[in-house]
């Protein structure tokens, strides 16, 4: 008997990604080919090569997420793409592919948002968390399976808010389930840069890696995050926003003015503020000699076993995903850089000085501390008990500290993805495909990606 199997393809950025999720609630398989290694040297992401990695990498990174499950082709019941906001060319690879299949296998197709996918990221892990306590005691699962029977999506079906926070997007959505859809109501958004943008922003400035927000992370633990005091300035007024659309990346949704003014972030100024300090303090210099020695053209010291042409992140003892770099098939060893974040106040300190240091956790410390009180903020006025924080920058490890302790201290409820799959993957499509699996919401076979592809109303 099938038992609801659904393969997910993302692609929307620089991470290749399949997985095969049971009924959205349990992970056969999660395969990630990372694209950092191609975009590195370059300190961000650049869209032609993001198409390229993607070309080599989805056939291979599809048959592995297989599998890994231990299933074949047919014993899928759908298969699930991302069809934006995201690259154009990047979500056209996988959703060329994912046609294909669905067409050759005949299977349905569902089409998923990039950031309804980080949303159901968190409800699965809670689902999964749940099962896995179910499975420890079974008198809990027979109570738990009276309370929420009929719900095919499992049991987390409650309203709450949710932050999307990565590379691409810094939005604030109230999450509805209603029967077993869920419904988004944008309420707040960033004006300009993501905070994940912000972080590799800087990282990039101070000669660290790209993405920058995992140096930013391991680094800020050994920095004094009062030293530098950046400051967030209140967006005043909506009326100077009407007409105004935004200029991130990613989903347009309702005109800024419509949402209310404190739920508006910013994160283009204090990259500048940054930048202000390392000019001041004169240390672009240092920061040139970093990048230089970090990001020289090595030898095959960091190579990984290729033998699929993808690598699967490792975690360190955080469970975060080490984001080490890694290398498409046939793609020159002396390319490969090697570097990956310090886990020591030596290594650190052998890497930049105390002030840098002080720099970077000032720099995380104000990002996060906006992030919360914004957060916060939403969940009060709207009335929300429930918080849900996700996208790469809920991988952090201050913030997620300090939304727990907030979280605790008010009396709500807040929970994120594994760090795994806080960034981008494939699970967290297949497991948003599951609602519009069981409410038969089909994707046409002219279905194409749309870079903008807004969430909600
Ligand atoms: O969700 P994601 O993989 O891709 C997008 O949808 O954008 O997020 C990537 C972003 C990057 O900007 C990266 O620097 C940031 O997430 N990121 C982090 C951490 N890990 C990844 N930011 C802060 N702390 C981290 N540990
Ligand atoms: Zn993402």
């Amino acid at each position: 008997m099938r038992s609801g199997l659904i393969l997910g393809i993302e692609s929307s950025c620089d991470e290749t990604a399949a997985a095969v999720v049971e009924r959205g609630a349990r992970t056969l398989s999660s395969v990630v080919a990372s694209q950092i290694a191609t975009h590195a040297r370059y300190g961000g992401v650049v869209p032609e090569l993001a198409s390229r990695e993607h070309l080599r990498a989805v056939v291979p990174v599809v048959r592995a997420a297989l599998a890994d499950a231990g299933i074949s082709l047919g014993d899928l019941d759908a298969i699930a793409v991302t069809s934006g906001p995201g690259l154009a060319g990047a979500l056209l690879v996988g959703i060329t592919y994912a046609k294909a299949l669905a067409f050759g296998c005949n299977l349905p197709l569902i089409a998923v948002n990039h950031i309804e996918g980080h949303i159901h990221a968190v409800l699965l892990h809670e689902r999964e968390s749940l099962s896995a306590l179910d499975e420890c005691n079974p008198e809990r699962s027979e109570e738990s399976a009276l309370q929420f029977a009929p719900e095919e999506a499992g049991p987390i079906e409650e309203g709450a808010l949710a932050l999307v926070v990565s590379g691409g997007h810094t939005h604030l959505y109230l999450a509805q389930p209603i029967h077993n859809a869920w419904s988004y109501k944008l309420i707040g958004r960033t004006l300009d840069d993501a905070a994940g943008e912000a972080y590799d922003k800087v990282s990039k400035l101070l000669g660290f890696g790209y993405p920058g927000g995992p140096w930013i992370d391991a680094l800020a633990r050994f920095g004094d995050s009062l030293a530098v005091p950046f400051a967030f300035a209140q967006i005043k007024s909506k009326l100077h926003l009407v007409g105004k659309t935004p200029r991130t990346k990613g989903a347009k949704t309702s005109p800024i003015a419509d949402l209310d003014s404190h739920l508006l972030f910013s994160f283009s100024g204090i990259k500048t503020a940054v930048l202000r300090y390392v000019e001041l303090h004169n240390l672009r210099p240092d920061a040139e000699r970093r990048a230089a020695r970090l990001f020289a053209p090595q030898s095959s010291a960091g190579e990984q076993s290729q033998e699929h042409g993808y690598s699967e992140p490792s975690a360190d003892s955080d469970g975060h995903p080490e984001r080490t770099p890694s290398v498409a098939k046939g793609e020159s060893k002396n390319q490969l850089l090697v570097a990956t974040p310090p886990n020591t106040r030596e290594e650190a300190l052998h890497l930049c000085s105390q002030q840098v240091l002080d720099l970077i956790a000032s720099f995380q410390h104000a990002v996060v501390g906006d992030l919360l009180k914004k957060t916060f903020a939403a969940a009060e006025a709207h009335g929300v008990r429930r918080i849900l924080v996700t996208g790469g920058v809920a991988a952090n490890r201050e913030l997620r500290a300090r939304f727990s302790a907030e979280a605790a201290r008010r009396g709500l409820l807040t929970a994120f993805p594994t760090p795994a799959l806080s960034t981008d993957n494939a699970a967290m499509i297949a497991a948003a495909a599951w609602p519009r699996f069981l409410a038969g919401e089909f994707a046409e076979t002219s279905l194409s990606g749309d870079p903008s592809l807004a969430l909600g109303r």
